[in-house]
Formats: structure tokens, C-alpha cells, sequence
């Protein structure tokens, strides 16, 4: 363990120095391809081992569901550890909230049966909201580009209130306590807005309205807003267990994505840190989670996408639509190559591999361990749009299995063609499984290595 050298000029001042005390371990989930890798099941299953679950990006474009003893819960801006109670849920100040669609969220799965009040909900004070503005934004621009610039989002406003954010010109969380304050902060914002609007053949925006929405909204939020930096802070000091849940993929990262074809935040593991006003020592396990094929949801690259009968069965065994817009996912074989990649770009400790379940009964498996641009063989995905594009898969082949790994939950249960399936994935990204998932179901787990371990 990490212990601080105190300079010998310098005297002691009877502090205990920080590092000494915090012996627990925190842990980052982080999806390892497009998204849809099966988080919010993992987190879920996770929290029983933590204190504290933090979401740290992206907004309600995500859809995490879990099932518990055959109820499903389907989240968006809620952290996945909301269900098991008796824990902490935090937004912290790297996502993007739509607080009209987070107080409908509470009050959905409030109905479930799930406790949420101001002591296990926080959400960070400088956290920028997302207004009806961004959403008609974004889906007006989504209408208006041509093939080939079209993003497929989820229409949700994620990007326009991430550009506001680096434009300066957010409302955020804190601002809905100061109604001067808040009505300055619309103001600012729509001098950018409008003219914008303008030229996408958009109405002006109604201030008035939305002012009133905002002031309409914030008795609702406002008892959830914390200093969060603080809190969580003091959370660590104190020994406690902060489980990081990421949302999309890092194929979607707006850095190391398929760019254009992406959100709009880091969603890689280092921004886990800054998300919540952590320092990068906070993290001391990074879990990638890897679903035992490929799939996508939007426009973009897909090397090992397949239009064929056997994108049709991964799709139909897998369910493979939509949470958030119902679309369907696209369906490929799994690609080594970008796992290998995405688990440098998070630091990837160990993956939580899922729906290995949906391979049964293939006779074949193929796995892609490279690519073939104009001849020459690639062990990355390159980072122009153009090669990409141009990107042939390499494939390997594995014989595949016809018994059921459905609900599995000790290696004795999987064939051994399965485990070989799961130790090839192993060594093609060069990093171990921690966990192995074999149904919707909380339960259907095998744990290898628990990521909470010290
Ligand atoms: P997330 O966005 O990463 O949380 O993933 P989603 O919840 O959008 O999509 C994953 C889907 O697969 C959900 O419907 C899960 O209930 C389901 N799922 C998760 N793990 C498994 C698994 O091991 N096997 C099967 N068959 N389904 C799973
Ligand atoms: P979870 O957390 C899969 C995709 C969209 C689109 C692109 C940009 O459930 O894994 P955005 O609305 O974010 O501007 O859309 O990103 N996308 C996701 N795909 N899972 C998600 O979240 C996604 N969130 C965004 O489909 O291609
Ligand atoms: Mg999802």
C-alpha cells in the first residue's frame, strides 16, 4: 500500500496522513465496447459489496436494467445501486440531468417498491441540467443531417448540454435555489439558443415557460443537491466503499470512440475522478464489463457486424433492443482487437464477461483478432473515420457448444467448450475474468475475483 514519505524539515502536526487510514478498495465499472454490455446487472449485483454508487457521466441516454428474483428495473439517470437500499446513490457532477425526467424516474421506480429520499439520493450541486431545449435541438439536428452525418442519438439532449457545459452558459443544479440567478442563466443560455433555432427552422424559445418549468421543478430537486466533492470525500477518509458506475461504452467515448459517431463525454475510467470531484488515487480496481459478442445501437463502424442469420440469432437469443429507444441493436461477433483496445484506455484490471448464455447452440464461434486495411494486418483500430471504414476483420474460429449455460453459476455447470470460449477471450484482450454472467437474473454470477478485494 501507497505510504506518504513526510519530509524530515517538515514537522509533524499531529494529522494523520490520508493514505494511512483508507484501506478499503473502490472499483469503476466501465462498459468495454457500445454500450449495452449488461453494467447496470453487474452494478447491481456489485453494491451488496459497497457503500457509495456513483454515476459519474453521460445522462439519461443510458438504460441499465436489472432483474432481482424475476422483477425488472429499468434505470436512466438513477444509479444501479438504488434497488438494494440501504446505500448511497449519487449523480455526480459529470452527467448531464434532465431533472423533469429524473423526478418521473424517482417516482417509476418509487412504485416498485424502492426507497429514494435526500439521505440515499444525492446529486452534485454543479451538475448542468438538461432543459426541453437541448432535446429539440438535438432531435432537430438529428432530422436535418444527411446520410452518412446522421449520429443516431437518443435524442435525449445529451450533447447540446454538454456543449453548453463547455460553453459556459449551463444551468445547473445550484442555480435552481437563486431565482434571480436562474433567470440569468436562462438568459445566457438562450442568447445562444436562439439563433440557432433560427436557422434550424425551430420556434423561438418561450423564456417565460421555461423559467416557470425550472422554478416549477426545483422544490423537487433541490432537497437532493449536495456538495458531493465533499461528501464522498469524507466517504473515503472514513474507509467506505465507492462503486463507480459507468454509462455507454468506451467505443463511445467522445476521445477514444468511433468519432463522430459517439457521445458526448468521457466515459472512460479516468473520468470516473473527475465526474465526482475525486482525486485519480480514488480508483483502485477498474472493472470492464463485456458482453460475450458485440452489438450497437446508433450509426457508426462495426467491423464484425453481421447481416445475416446469425446477426438475427444473436439478436433474437440476446434481445438486443433498446432500452432507451427501443431500436434495434446491431448484432457482430466479438471483436478481441477493440476490447484489447478499450481496456488499455481504461486501465481495465479484470472484465465481468456477460450473455455467454446467448452463444449456446452456435456450431461456430468466430472472434475477430485483427484487422486487413489494404493489405496490411492491424492490431488497433485505426483512428481515421476513412480506415475504419475500410477495416476488414480477421477472424479466428472456435467450435461453439449445443448444451445450456443459461443461469449457470459455478464452472462445473459450463461445457468445456465454453470455458474455452471464455479463456481464448481471456488471452486475445490480455486481461482476466473477474465475473461471469449467464442470465438477466441478479444471481446467475460466477464470481472469480471480486474487484472489492484489497
Ligand atoms: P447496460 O446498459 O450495460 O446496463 O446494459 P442493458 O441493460 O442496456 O442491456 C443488457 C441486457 O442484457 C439487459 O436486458 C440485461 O437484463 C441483460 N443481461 C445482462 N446480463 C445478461 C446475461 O448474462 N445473459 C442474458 N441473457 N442477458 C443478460
Ligand atoms: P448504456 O449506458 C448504447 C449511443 C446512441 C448513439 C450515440 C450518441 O445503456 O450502455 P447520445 O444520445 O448519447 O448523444 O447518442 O451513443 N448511446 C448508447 N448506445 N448504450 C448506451 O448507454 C448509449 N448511450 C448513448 O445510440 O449512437
Ligand atoms: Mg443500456
Amino acid at each position: 500500500m501507497f505510504r506518504p514519505v513526510r519530509h524530515p524539515a517538515i514537522p509533524a502536526r499531529g494529522l494523520e496522513p490520508v493514505a494511512e487510514r483508507i484501506i478499503m478498495a473502490n472499483v469503476v465499472v466501465v462498459g468495454a465496447q457500445w454500450g449495452d454490455e449488461g453494467k447496470g446487472k453487474i452494478v447491481d449485483w456489485l453494491s451488496e459489496r459497497a457503500d457509495v454508487i456513483a454515476r459519474f457521466q453521460g445522462g439519461h441516454n443510458a438504460g441499465h436494467t436489472l432483474v432481482v428474483d424475476g422483477k425488472v428495473y429499468k434505470l436512466n439517470a438513477l444509479p444501479s445501486g438504488v434497488v438494494r437500499g440501504g446505500k448511497l446513490s449519487v449523480i455526480g457532477n459529470g452527467v448531464v440531468l434532465d431533472p423533469w425526467h429524473l423526478v418521473r424516474e424517482i417516482a417509476a421506480i418509487r412504485e416498485q417498491g424502492v426507497t429514494i429520499t435526500p439521505e440515499t439520493l444525492m446529486i452534485a450541486e454543479n451538475t448542468p441540467l438538461i432543459l426541453p431545449i437541448h432535446g429539440e435541438l438535438d432531435r432537430a439536428r438529428e432530422e436535418a443531417a444527411s446520410k452518412g452525418t446522421k449520429i443516431g442519438t437518443t435524442g435525449r439532449g445529451i450533447g447540446p448540454a454538454y456543449e453548453d457545459k463547455v460553453g459556459r452558459r449551463s444551468v445547473r443544479v445550484a442555480d435552481l435555489a437563486d431565482d434571480a440567478t436562474l433567470v440569468a442563466r436562462v438568459d445566457r443560455a438562450l442568447q445562444h439558443h436562439d439563433p440557432l433555432r433560427r436557422g434550424l427552422g425551430i420556434a423561438p424559445v418561450d423564456r417565460d415557460a421555461l423559467i416557470a418549468q425550472l422554478r416549477e421543478i426545483a422544490p423537487q430537486i433541490l432537497p437532493y443537491a449536495a456538495p458531493v466533492w465533499k461528501v464522498l470525500n469524507e466517504k473515503r477518509r472514513a474507509g467506505k466503499r465507492i462503486l463507480f458506475e459507468g454509462a455507454q461504452g468506451a467505443l463511445l467515448d467522445i476521445d477514444f470512440g468511433t468519432y463522430p459517431f459517439v457521445t458526448s463525454s468521457n466515459v472512460i475510467a479516468g473520468q470516473a475522478a473527475t465526474g465526482v470531484g475525486l482525486g485519480p488515487g480514488a480508483i483502485n480496481y477498474v472493472l470492464g464489463i463485456v458482453k460475450a459478442y458485440t452489438t450497437r445501437v446508433g450509426e457508426g463502424p462495426f467491423p464484425t457486424e453481421l447481416d445475416d442469420a446469425d446477426g438475427n440469432r444473436l439478436g433474437t437469443r440476446g434481445h438486443e433492443f433498446g432500452t432507451v429507444t427501443g431500436r434495434k441493436r446491431r448484432c457482430g461477433w466479438f471483436d478481441a482487437c477493440l476490447v484489447r483496445q478499450t481496456c488499455a484506455t481504461s486501465g481495465v484490471n479484470g472484465i465481468a464477461l456477460t450473455k455467454l448464455d446467448v452463444l449456446d447452440g452456435f456450431d461456430t464461434l468466430k472472434i475477430c483478432v485483427g484487422y486487413d486495411l489494404d493489405g496490411a494486418r492491424l492490431d488497433y483500430l485505426p483512428t481515421a473515420a476513412e480506415q475504419q471504414a475500410r477495416c476488414t476483420p480477421v477472424y479466428e474460429e472456435m467450435p461453439g457448444w449445443s448444451q445450456s449455460t443459461e443461469g449457470a453459476r459455478s464452472w462445473a455447470e459450463l461445457p468445456a467448450e465454453a470455458i474455452k470460449y471464455v479463456r481464448r477471450v481471456e488471452e486475445l484482450i490480455g486481461c482476466p475474468v473477474a465475473l461471469l454472467s449467464t442470465s438477466p437474473e441478479r444471481e446467475d454470477t460466477i464470481l472469480v475475483t471480486d474487484p472489492f478485494a484489497d
